[in-house]
């Protein structure tokens, strides 16, 4: 495994983290816990050390299970963990944003105790709430770090202005937008922004929830919510698996897996610090550990990235 700084923070992370938002059923079904729980200590002997997930997954369950599984097996210090907070889903009518101080003091001391911890190393906000002013954020923030609760402060899904803007008020260490060869929206503004600001960016769905994986065929019923998207039913699925066939066919030149094709694909940006991905069971992060060794050539990345780009375009066409 291969480690690097998360921007400007101490924190010293496995290029690949282990994400666990598979333990929200609403999303994922049922994901059983015995193979999960190995996944885990699996990535660990691995080498990854990094592992993200957010007070969001399953309501909490996804923290609950991590906390106790850390405390289970001592596991907590052999981690830099990430969570995240925004949605508030602690009220029967539903969730919605908030990132107001009380309630950032409030969701914080809940994943504490949910993970079994004292300490979370990189807190993140889940999305933008745009109506909460960013010196209220940052409010919570001098409160959490004075308190030694959180080491270092990151964001989700937002774009060079609404960092720029929370970046007056408190240090973003962190970016974790989606990328992978079917999103790459962060290339043009987002990754020359983090770049510029020496600011880490983790980017999650690196296998695009699974379907770069290579395990699906054109006929495949895909589980969970993500089989609404137009690429993984119907017509779309059908070009999608026509171009990993091909991608396949490259992958196997440079003795790769199409999951660590894939994987390696976004790693080779010199903008990505890590990638986050989901696992179920052991064979997942067994599966894609070795994309973090070395990094693709510019000729195979750019064929890569242009067999998908046409696919993706000819599939939503068709969709
Ligand atoms: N900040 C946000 O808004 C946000 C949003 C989404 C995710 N995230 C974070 O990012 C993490 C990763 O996202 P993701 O779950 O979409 O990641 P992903 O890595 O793109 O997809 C995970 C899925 O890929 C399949 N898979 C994993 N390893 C594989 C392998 N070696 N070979 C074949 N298939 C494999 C599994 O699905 P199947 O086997 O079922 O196909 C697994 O559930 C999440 O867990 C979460 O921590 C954050």
């Amino acid at each position: 495994m291969k480690y690097t700084q998360l921007g400007k923070t101490d924190l010293n992370v496995s290029r690949i983290c282990l994400g666990c938002w598979q333990l929200s059923p609403s999303f994922w079904g049922e994901v059983p816990l015995d193979p999960w729980v190995e996944s885990v200590k699996t990535a660990l002997d691995c080498g990854v050390n990094f592992i993200d997930t957010a007070d969001a997954y399953g309501d909490g369950y996804a923290e609950e299970q991590l906390g106790l599984l850390m405390k289970r097996e001592g596991l907590r210090d052999k981690f830099v963990l990430a969570t995240k907070f925004f949605w508030k889903f602690t009220e029967p009518s539903g969730r919605h944003p908030d990132t107001t101080h009380d309630y950032i003091l409030q969701a914080c001391e809940d994943s504490l105790r949910r993970l079994q911890t004292d300490h979370i190393d990189l807190y993140q906000i889940h999305s933008w709430d745009a109506i909460t002013r960013p010196d209220e954020v940052a409010r919570a923030f001098n409160t959490l770090k004075t308190q030694g609760k959180v080491r270092w402060f990151g964001v989700s899904n937002l774009n060079p202005e609404q960092m720029e803007l929370y970046g007056k008020h408190f240090e973003v260490s962190c970016l974790q937008p989606p990328y992978n060869l079917l999103d790459r929206t962060i290339e043009t503004r987002e990754l020359p922004y983090c770049l510029s600001k020496n600011i880490g960016v983790i980017n999650f769905s690196p296998l695009f929830r699974g379907l770069l994986g290579g395990r699906y065929k054109a006929d495949s019923t895909i589980e969970g919510k993500r089989a609404n998207g137009p690429l993984f039913h119907g017509e779309g699925l059908k070009i999608m698996i026509k171009a990993i066939d091909e991608a396949k066919v490259i992958a196997a030149e440079h003795d790769l897996t199409m999951a660590q094709l894939a994987m390696r694909w976004t790693l080779t940006n010199p903008a990505i610090t890590s990638a986050i991905t989901g696992v179920k069971k052991p064979e997942h992060i067994l599966g894609t550990v070795k994309a973090a060794d070395d990094v693709l050539s510019h000729k195979v990345w750019y064929q890569v990235a242009n067999l998908f780009t046409q696919a993706k375009a000819k599939a939503l066409a068709a969709g």
